[in-house]
């Protein structure tokens, strides 16, 4: 293998610097499976391990990016061989393990998905973790007792990565989707998703969060915790569901049990890290069937590797709309 491209992520005085330099085959972290990559994405995590804004990374230097899909050219693992197509996103990968912003990755057969049937390894990373967990969430709210029958569902940091893509395939498992958005800009986006309506954040007065509100959903996507989430608990249905994803605004939580005890509301963490590999292969699969999204191309833009640096900033701005696929092999 000849030396190939790579964005390193690494820390100096302190201070968290990336740039793009060449590996070897020799430099790639220990693994069964070699792939060659096709694309890998952003997601707000790659945004902070990149610039530094999140104490993200566990090893310096790392390759960043938490997702991969390509070809496998190598494996010492009776599970792939040579010309496979798979997906690898989560475990360590970008965090402590070098992941997919390379022309090629080395990761262990244990973490790696094949590409569903039906699924281009394009899609699969307009997907990406983002997708991957907005999915794994409606499984988990699924599981809980949510059906379409059951009421409104919202949807939180609605523009972004995992707010988009859960919009797009609750709509099209049939629910009642209302997208929370802190862009009005964007309503027109949002309602192209399938969203029936869309609530500003503007709108909410977060400084007064009774312990139980009016009952407004039967589920819920979170994507920024803090008081959106403590007013999603207090607003809950009986027997609703609410999936905590993300952090973007806040990391704390200060509610009360009244929804909990009261109510039977169900607070549901999603963890897309770590998630059992039956349940991982369920999810990328539903993903290529009943919960492929409508609008995945409308959502998604590509960048070369080359052009991935400034693409961070929006982001950690909160900026961002939709998916960002990086072309690895340009
Ligand atoms: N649990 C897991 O396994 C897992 C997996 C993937 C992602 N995540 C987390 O889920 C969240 C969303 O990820 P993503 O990739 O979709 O990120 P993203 O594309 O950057 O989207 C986040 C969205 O949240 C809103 N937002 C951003 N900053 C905000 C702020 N300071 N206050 C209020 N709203 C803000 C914006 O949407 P609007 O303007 O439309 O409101 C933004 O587009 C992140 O916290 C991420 O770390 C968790």
């Amino acid at each position: 293998m000849a030396p190939f491209k790579a964005y390193l992520i690494d820390q100096k005085d302190g201070k968290t610097v990336a740039a793009f330099t060449q590996l070897g085959e020799d430099q790639l972290d220990k693994g069964e499976v070699t792939i060659r990559i096709a694309n890998s994405s952003v997601n707000y995590k790659d945004a902070l391990a990149a610039t530094g804004a999140g104490r993200i990374i566990r090893r310096y230097p790392c390759v960043g990016g938490i997702d991969m899909a390509g070809i496998v050219v190598k494996s010492s693992d009776a599970r792939f061989k040579e010309g496979d197509e798979v997906i690898a996103t989560s475990y360590d990968i970008g965090v402590a393990h070098h992941g997919g912003y390379a022309e090629y990755g080395r990761v262990p057969a244990d973490w790696v998905v094949p590409l569903p049937k039906g699924m281009s390894l394009f899609e699969s990373m307009a997907l990406g973790t983002a997708g991957y967990t907005a999915a794994l969430g409606v499984v988990r709210m699924e599981q809980n007792g949510l059906r379409p029958e059951n009421g409104k569902v919202i949807v939180s940091g609605a523009t972004g990565g995992v707010g988009s893509i859960a919009i797009d395939i609750l709509a099209r498992l049939g629910y009642h989707v209302v997208a929370l958005t802190g862009k009005e800009s964007q309503a027109d986006y949002l309602k192209g998703l399938g969203a029936k309506e869309v609530m500003l954040r503007s709108g909410l007065d977060l400084t007064r969060i009774k312990p139980l509100d009016k009952t407004l959903w039967a589920g819920a996507v979170d994507n920024l915790g803090g008081d959106v989430l403590a007013w999603m608990a207090s607003t809950m249905q009986q027997n609703g569901v609410i999936a905590s994803i993300g952090l973007a605004a806040s990391m704390s939580l200060n509610t009360t049990v009244a929804p909990f005890i009261l109510r039977g509301a169900s607070l549901l963490g999603i963890d897309s890290g770590y998630t059992a590999m039956p349940l991982r292969h369920k999810v990328w699969e539903r993903l290529a069937g009943d919960m492929r999204p409508a609008h995945l191309a409308s959502m998604t833009r590509t960048v070369r590797l080359s052009e991935l640096p400034p693409v961070f900033d929006d982001f950690i701005k909160g900026q961002a709309r939709g998916r960002v696929v990086v072309d690895c092999a340009a």
